[in-house]
């Protein structure tokens, strides 16, 4: 199979050309499909190569001497180079196969607690409006070994507060979790700015980790952990359009080669006796399982399809166009509903992604949710694993939509003509 750069196409032609690279929608047309933040729908080019990898070229690696294992080996090694080139980390050594983002941040906080590298009375410093895949980590950490959780308070008018984040800064703090783009208020975190910040206070301390959560930011920009010095990063497939059970944690070598790992056995082992054992090389100490290599392999060809579509580049445009056009459509919507419903977050779109959460007055979004599930919209509801975002900010729920390469403008008409009637039914 192979696959070549589209011709750019004005965007609509692009656009209508991608769409149909969706089998979903061949099968439900009028789908109309705004929760890709939850999961993103996947294209042909992804699930046949999955076929054609499970029929063909399956076997286990870094066991077999035949050439069935051989294909296998070199298909995950180079789902590694792909994912080391999207994150521009400097070695596939520095990439962690594990399940998602939340097992990527739990196996992190467990190899830091074993290390002796976070103990009692260190400092974390988070980011109020994480998704709990990167709280409730670091709240069991307090719960083991007392560490601090600080929490960097959202602000509802400006977003990220970046004084407060340079106020909380300390000797102690040993840690930051910050997600590159919220799941929830949709806003960018400006990395850059946390790199500078971060060099400035620390030029005689002892810098603190900086822990990325990339699973909502890396569907719609490419990130440069290199660039931005950051220490750690987890990200997921299937936001990406690999399959689920695929996520990386990616960690600079530095760093891996000293960090013990919270979990052993199988391929992660140098030597076993009876009574002792040895790590294997990097990054494969980290891996101590037989890898999910079908999911490996539809990661690579996840971001084989997102190269082959000018993603970063050209979809990065429509989307910017799109998350426009919401911003046009809430413009008139918001004061007209006077109250009934609010955006949550900046409403600044230079910081966004095309996600968009809304606090409703006298209605509960599940509601809503299924008023615009009726007619084919697919959002999400409920507080969307940030609860203490929600709670920060009274609000118990929220409904969410969420954009991707497939969104259409007439998706998004179509969204608040039902959402308008969802309201007016509902109240
Ligand atoms: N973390 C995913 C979301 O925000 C499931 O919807």
């Amino acid at each position: 199979m192979t696959f070549s750069r589209r011709v750019l196409a004005n965007n609509n032609t692009l656009i209508m050309n991608i769409r149909s690279d969706f089998p979903v929608f061949e099968k439900y047309p009028s789908l109309i499909y705004l929760d890709s933040a939850a999961t993103a729908q996947r294209p042909n080019y992804v699930i046949d190569w999955i076929a054609s990898y499970m029929r063909y070229s399956y076997s286990n690696i870094h066991r077999g001497a035949y050439e069935l294992s051989s294909i296998s080996e070199e298909l995950y090694e180079l789902s590694k180079k792909k994912v080391q080139e999207n994150i521009w980390a400097k070695e596939t050594s520095e990439i962690i196969y594990t399940y998602n983002s939340t097992y990527g941040i739990n196996l992190l906080a467990q190899s830091l607690k074993k290390t002796w590298w976070l103990k009692k009375d260190d400092t974390i410093l988070v980011n109020i409006a994480e998704h709990h895949a990167n709280f409730v980590p670091w709240l069991m950490l307090k719960e083991e070994i007392n560490i601090e959780l600080n929490t960097i308070w959202y602000n509802q008018d400006s977003g990220f507060d970046y004084d407060i984040f340079t106020q909380s800064l300390s000797q102690n703090v040993r840690l930051i979790a910050l997600t590159a783009a919220s799941n929830t208020t949709g806003e960018k975190i400006d990395l850059l700015r946390i790199k500078n910040i971060l060099d400035q206070t620390y030029i005689s301390w002892v810098r603190p980790f900086l822990v990325i959560d990339a699973s909502q930011l890396l569907p719609h920009e490419q990130i440069n952990v290199e660039l931005y010095n950051i220490d750690f990063l987890v990200f997921t497939g299937h936001k990406v359009m690999a399959d689920t059970g695929i996520g990386v944690l990616y960690g600079k070598k530095e760093h891996l080669r000293k960090l013990i790992p919270a979990f052993s056995g199988w391929w992660a082992i140098n030597y076993v006796s009876a009574n002792d054992f040895s790590p294997a090389g990097l990054p494969y100490r980290f891996e101590p399982w037989t890898p999910h290599l079908v999911w490996a392999v539809s990661l690579l060809r996840a971001f084989e399809y997102i190269e082959s579509i000018w993603w970063y580049e050209a979809i990065a445009s429509h989307e910017k166009e799109i998350t426009a056009y919401i911003f046009h459509k809430l413009h008139d919507f918001l004061p007209y509903k006077n109250g009934q419903i609010s955006l949550i977050g900046s409403k600044n779109p230079d910081i966004r992604i095309g996600l968009f959460s809304f606090a409703l007055k006298d209605i509960h979004p599940h509601d809503v949710a299924d008023f615009l599930a009726d007619n084919n919209i697919a959002v999400r509801s409920w507080h969307h694993c940030t609860e203490p975002l929600h709670m920060s900010l009274w609000i118990p729920a929220s409904i969410r939509l969420s954009i991707a390469c497939y969104t259409t403008k007439e998706d998004i008409d179509t969204f608040f003509l039902v959402l308008e009637k969802a309201l007016i039914t509902l109240s």
